[in-house]
């Protein structure tokens, strides 16, 4: 059955339905426990220079970065044929089109002439003219115009196209593998048993609300750390996060990717009621895109749902950018609803993550430069999350973690 046709036929909502009726008994299990999942192996060091030392932050760009798909979207961000978004992280500058059969492509923003940048930021065209000396492209990435001609007849100009880059999109996401080539990327084979976990958020329906770009001095697995534990919700959050989460936290891992929540502190509610006077819950939850992406679907409280997506890329080993964007969960169908996905999915989130989430990642950071020769941080057996991931970056880089510098 074609991709299509299966994404049609499955009851995605009654999926989510039940998988949200499984996390609320989770939830209330591990309330009533008082604590929520633990690593089996208790609390994990970790050097301090797998965040600080250059030569593997040298090894995480050419392994991490350029051999797994990156999330640059989703569908609605490039909602036309003519749609064009620009990537410009990790040392490469892409265009990501919309072609005019609806497929997705990607190229280098470089100019088949001598190299200019073609596009400078997201926009529409049919077809894509260099600034430079007027060289033009169709969304095909062929070359359609040489002003001139005359003074280039002696030239190939079927050899003259952009530069493909791998592109995909799949369940309503946009997908690249930052490098040049023309290879298929076998997304299935990436995610693994979390397709499906990310297939069921339908998120071909969500439409862009609100994004922008948040900065931090820090390696960029430091700030990552900070969407992956709930043990800093009580102290770092106490005005913000912990008004509406507990830190008990349910975590699954698929692969190297994950899912993860925490109780609302409406779930104490329940614990004394049998499950058949219980609320309809709501399917939500923090996922973890391997490498960099964190993709939340879910609501604060009991108001209506969003999907959040930051994209995390370092900007040398010190330095890191989140592209947080908003969209809706389905069509946008009001203002309201639209306002309040402004102002609660973004404005609210990007507060505290900039004002405490960041303040942390660079303030400890810097103090994780200049620790002693030998410090090693600790993830405890309640951050398990942090313990998956940090395997797994290394992993990806052949380096094991307790082989450092
Ligand atoms: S560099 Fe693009 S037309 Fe010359
Ligand atoms: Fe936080």
């Amino acid at each position: 059955m074609a991709d299509g046709e299966r994404a049609r036929s499955v009851d995605w909502a009654a999926r989510r339905a039940e998988i949200a009726r499984r996390q609320q008994r989770a939830y209330v299990e591990r309330v009533r426990g008082g604590r929520g999942d633990l690593a089996p192996e208790g609390a994990m060091e970790n050097d301090a220079r797998v965040y600080t030392d250059p030569a593997r932050f040298q090894r995480e760009l050419e392994t991490v970065f350029r051999d797994h798909p990156i999330l640059v979207g989703l569908s609605h961000d490039l909602p036309q044929p003519g749609s064009i978004l620009t990537f410009d992280e990790l040392g490469v500058s892409i265009i990501v089109v919309r072609t005019k059969s609806g497929a997705v492509k990607a190229y280098l923003n470089m100019c088949a002439h001598r190299a200019m940048m073609l596009v400078d930021k997201p926009c529409r065209k049919n077809i894509i003219t260099c600034p430079f000396h007027g060289w033009s492209f169709d969304l095909d990435g062929n070359l359609v115009g040489v002003p001139e001609p005359e003074a280039f007849e002696n030239v190939d100009r079927a050899a003259r196209g952009l530069v493909r880059v791998p592109a995909t999109e799949w369940a309503g996401m946009i997908y690249i593998l930052p490098r040049p080539g023309d290879d298929e990327i076998d997304i299935k084979g990436h995610l693994g048993d979390f397709a499906i976990e990310l297939e069921q958020l339908e998120l071909h329906q969500s439409e862009p609300v609100k994004a922008g770009v948040l900065d931090a001095q820090c390696n960029w697995k430091y700030a990552l750390d900070t969407y992956g534990e709930g043990y800093h919700f009580p102290v770092l959050h106490k005005e913000t996060v912990a008004q509406f989460n507990t830190t008990e936290t349910l975590y699954e891992a698929f692969g190297p990717h994950s899912r993860m929540g925490w109780p609302s502190i409406d779930i104490k509610q329940l614990l004394d009621k049998p499950e058949s006077e219980w609320p309809e819950p709501f399917y939500g939850g923090v996922h973890y895109l391997f490498p960099n992406s964190i993709l939340f679907y879910g609501s604060v409280g009991a108001s209506e749902p969003f999907v959040q997506i930051f994209r995390h890329f370092p900007r040398g080993v010190d330095a890191m950018r989140t592209y947080f964007a908003v969209y809706s969960r389905d069509a946008i169908t009001s203002d309201e609803y639209r306002s309040f996905v402004e102002a609660a999915g973004y404005d609210g989130t990007a507060h505290v993550v900039a004002t405490e989430d960041y303040w942390v990642a660079e303030n400890g950071y810097q103090r994780l430069k200049t620790a002693p020769a030998g410090f090693k941080v600790l993830y405890g057996a309640n951050e398990l999350s942090l313990q998956h991931k940090h395997r797994e970056i290394a992993k990806a880089t052949g380096m094991p973690l307790d082989v450092v510098g």
